[in-house]
Parts: C-alpha cells; structure tokens; sequence
C-alpha cells in the first residue's frame, strides 16, 4: 500500500492509548517504539509500529529524523490575542509588587483591555499570528484560545472573530473559547450583577448565535467573579450549548473548580489553592485538571498546584501554557512541561502525556489528536534529541526540529 510519507526515527513516542484520559497511575508509559515509523495518508496515520513492521507493508516517500518523533503538543489554555504590554508591570512586580495589587489598583487585565480596544483589526490579526506561530514552532499543533480582552458585546465578538479569520491561516488546530466574564470592566465599578447581567442575556447568546466559540470560561476570584456569578455564567453558557472551562483557585480557594464540576466542565484550570476535599467532585464529573505552572513562576508565587496529590486521587492532569499578557508571556508548552517537573513534581513522561494525551482529552479532542495512533491527524514533531525523557531536562530552549500538520512539514 502506498502512503504519502513515512516518518522514520531512532525512538517513536506513541503516548499510546490515547483513546481515554490517562488517569494518574497511568500516567507513566509512553509507548515508545525503538527504530520506529509512523506512515501517513492524507494527512492521518494509517500505520505505527517498527520501521521493518511498517515499511513492509507500507512504500512510499520516507523522512529520516535524527532525533524522537512524538505527537505534536497540545495547548488547552491560552489568552493570546491581546493589545498592549505589560513590561511596566512586569517590572513593577520584579521590584515586590504582587499581581492581585496591580490588578487591585487598575492595572492588570484592565489595563489589557484598554489596549485591545484601541487596536484595529489588523493589528489584532497580525499579532495574535505572529504568537501563534511561535506556539507552532514550539511545537504546539493544536491550541485553545480564549476572548476576553474586550468585555463589551461588540469587543469580544470582535476578537473572536479575529480568532475565526485566523483559523484559516496557519495550519495548527485552534479551539475557541468564550470568557467575557474575565474580569470586571471600568464602565461597570459599581455595578458588577449588571455586567454578569450583560454577559449572561446578551453576550452568550450572541457568540452561540454567532458560533463562534465551542467553551465558555470564565475567571472565579476575588476581585473578579464570585462562585454564584461564575456559576450564572457557567450556566448560561450550558444553556447555549458551549462547553465548560473555568480559571479557580488560582490564588484563593473559593470553591469554583467544585461548583464548575458539578455542572459538568470538562476542564477546571490552574488551581494553585485546590484542596484535597475538593478532588472527588473532579473525580466523579470526570473532569480534567489543567495545570498552568508557568502562572505561578511567572508571577513569582511559592504556591503551585497540587499535582502529585491529584494523580494520586487517580485524576488525567493537563498541563498549559496560559500565554497570556500580564500572568504568563511564554508560548511554550515545552516550558510548561519542564515547570511541570521542576515545580509540580510531575516525571517528564507524566509531563508529557499532561501536554498530549490529556490535554486533547480536555479539549474533547482525545480521539483527533494527542497520540500517534491510527485514525489521528497526523500532526508529528521531531525533536533533536534522541530519547525523550531529556524533553523537560533541557528547559528554555526550543528542542522542537520539524513540525509536521497533518502530515505536512510546517516547519
Ligand atoms: O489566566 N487569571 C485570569 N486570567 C489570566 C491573566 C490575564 C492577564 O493578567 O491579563 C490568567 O492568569
Ligand atoms: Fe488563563
């Protein structure tokens, strides 16, 4: 049989099976195939396996790699369509001032948000791309990305629509998510129940009439939105068919990630303050834990999440990069796993199935992408290193050499 390319390499690091979340006990085998290729058709794998297994049943044009091939990452949780910077800021912080202060006092998301609004169109489309193909050359094939710069009808609908007009432009997989309920905007000081009012009736509706966005989120804290204003939002996003992501516990413990269990969210993000008693509604909703460690180094809390406590508890943990302008400036997934080792504890094999496998899981993914099986998109990259566990150990630095989208070389 022919394929269109076959992918040959010293170590194929299958992340096999990728068919259901890797639950923490299993969190530890990569699949990993020694002198291996992964044969490709029409931009899906048809074979895996040795490359003597494969190449006697499959011909066809082959590229040799000198280094791993694993499944392209992906990216559960970014924000990375934003106007502005915040460098004044980040070295506000560098001198002792904490992000909640600057945020407390006007800066922030805010400060963001003004910034975004006065950017045209183009300026939003050119450098939101420019981010996301350094997300692709970091090795990140698939990526969500979420609103929530704008906080005005017409403003997150804009953005989204920046986000659907990118879609078409770069060959990595985005997955859309809502979050008009990010934070608080200026015009609304005073009159908070308003705004969750707006985003509720009128914002909802019309990003589902639109279909703009497959997930709603929204970010649970104080000095942001309450559980029962994050539960509204939460619910209203149900009722119009989005799927449910929710930012918790990032530096209180307010009980969001619980409250958003319950209502069925497929992933509950960051969680630096979950308690251990809040584990089993995780559990039963089969809900996924992402993790964003970068948030925590970023702005320099000695507090990360709990991950060695949930794969204990027998929960898939992900991991993301929450790119985002002011908590984390960093496209890297590759950052994001070696933080996973160095700071939540995580092997590189559980770092990497948190950065595949599990993140696709979170995304409703799980059966497209994040393993190199059968019947998945073809999305492969080849590393310049040649046994993977190094991945993480070798932090900062971009280890990613060829990325393949489905089935074509990208970079
Ligand atoms: O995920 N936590 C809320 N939202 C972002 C930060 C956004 C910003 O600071 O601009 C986050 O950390
Ligand atoms: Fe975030």
């Amino acid at each position: 049989m022919n394929a269109d390319l076959i992918l040959c390499a010293p170590q194929v690091v299958t992340c096999s099976p990728g068919n259901a979340p890797r639950l923490g006990s299993q969190m530890g085998n990569l699949g990993l195939i020694a002198q291996g290729a992964v044969a490709i058709v029409k931009g899906e794998i048809v074979a895996v396996g040795t490359q003597a297994e494969v190449c006697a049943k499959w011909s066809g044009a082959r590229s040799y790699h000198r280094g791993a091939l694993t499944p392209g990452l992906v990216d559960p949780h970014s924000h990375p369509l934003f106007g502005g910077s915040r460098v004044n800021e980040f070295q506000m912080r560098a001198r002792g001032a904490t992000y909640q202060e600057i945020h407390a006092a006007g800066g922030g998301i805010w400060s963001t948000v003004q910034a975004t609004r006065q950017a045209s169109n183009e300026q939003l489309r050119d450098s939101t791309l420019e981010r996301l193909k350094r997300m692709l050359a970091h090795g990140t094939t698939t990526a969500e990305v979420k609103s929530g710069y704008g906080l005005s009808t017409a403003e997150e609908l804009r953005h989204l629509k920046i986000y659907q007009e990118l879609k078409g432009q770069l060959p990595m997989q985005l997955v859309l998510t809502f979050m008009g309920a990010h934070s608080l905007p200026q015009e609304f000081t005073g009159r908070q129940a308003d705004y969750v009012k707006l985003v509720v009736d009128e914002m909802i509706p019309a990003v589902a009439a639109q279909g703009y966005a497959e997930f709603g989120d929204v970010f649970c804290e104080v000095g942001a939105f309450s559980v029962d204003e994050s539960r509204q939002v939460l619910q209203a996003c149900k009722a119009a068919g989005l799927g449910l992501r929710i930012h918790a516990e990032e530096f209180n413990h307010l009980g969001g990630a619980r409250m958003a269990a319950e209502l069925g969210a497929i992933s509950v993000d960051h969680l630096q303050f979950l308690p251990p008693e809040d584990f089993p509604a995780l559990r039963k909703a089969g809900t996924i834990p992402v993790m964003t460690a970068g948030t925590s180094f970023f702005l320099g809390m000695s507090q990360f999440a709990p991950a060695r406590g949930l794969i204990e508890a027998n929960l898939p943990l992900a991991l993301g990069s929450d790119f985002n302008a002011g908590s984390c400036l960093s496209e890297s997934m590759q950052m994001a796993m070696s933080l996973g080792v160095l700071k939540l504890g995580l092997s590189p094999e559980e770092a990497l199935l948190a950065a595949t496998v599990n993140s696709a899981h979170s995304l409703g993914l799980g059966q497209q992408v994040g393993s190199l099986e059968v019947g998945k998109r073809a999305d492969v990259l080849a590393l310049n290193l040649s046994d993977v566990r190094e991945w993480p150990y070798h932090y900062g630095v971009n280890v990613v050499e060829t990325v393949y989208c489905k089935g074509v070389r990208v970079g």
